[in-house]
């Protein structure tokens, strides 16, 4: 069934509970294609993506920061990198393609949550991923994603409202 996208926009939530299943290898692929549809600098594509199913390297990954430990039950682990060296705006770029992966991965019905790796001043986080998963040293390593088929429905939440957003109007 084909969903309007400001429906899929409106009902994303952040997934950190997941069911045992493991999604189907198109249904990632699909996601993965989706994220590269996203605008970039200059159209530069700096991402690119590990897909990790091995259940001791998610165990691994669980330990990237404190606020790691959901990834521990995720049946699939996405990796987000940039390549540095493509991008000034690696970062932005490939926050786009996280946002993107996020949103088909629900509209899939599927659920997922974005694990910040990257963090300014510091790249322990980083070092960490890089070395469980051996990442090249030319990406930087954006976002752990977790991603399977949801086994939780968050509370509503409150977002801004038109009038909220809105700064001025000049
Ligand atoms: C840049 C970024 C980093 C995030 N890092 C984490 C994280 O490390 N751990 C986590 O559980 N959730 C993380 N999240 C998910 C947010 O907590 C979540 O998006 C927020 O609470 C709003 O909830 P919603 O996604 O359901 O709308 C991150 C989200 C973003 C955009």
């Amino acid at each position: 069934m084909q969903r309007d996208i400001f429906e899929i926009i409106k009902t994303r939530r952040s997934i950190r509970r997941y069911k045992k299943e493991i999604p189907d290898e198109r249904l990632i692929k699909r996601c993965i294609e989706a994220a590269c549809y996203a605008p970039s600098s200059k159209d530069s594509q700096p991402w690119s993506f590990v897909l990790v199913k091995d259940i001791e390297k998610i165990k691994e990954l669980s330990k990237t920061q404190p606020y790691s430990r959901f990834l521990e039950n995720a049946p699939i682990v996405i990796v987000a990198l940039a390549d540095e060296n493509k991008s000034t705006h690696w970062l932005e770029d490939c926050s786009c393609a996280t946002m993107l992966l996020l949103l088909e991965a629900h509209s899939l019905g599927l659920g997922g949550c974005w694990n910040a790796v990257y963090l300014p001043g510091t790249r322990e986080r980083e070092d960490h991923v890089r070395r469980v998963l051996g990442i090249p040293k030319d990406y930087r390593i954006i976002a752990n994603i977790g991603l399977g088929f949801p086994d939780e429905k968050p509370l509503s939440k409150k977002v801004k409202s038109f009038k909220e957003a809105i700064l001025k109007v000049v």
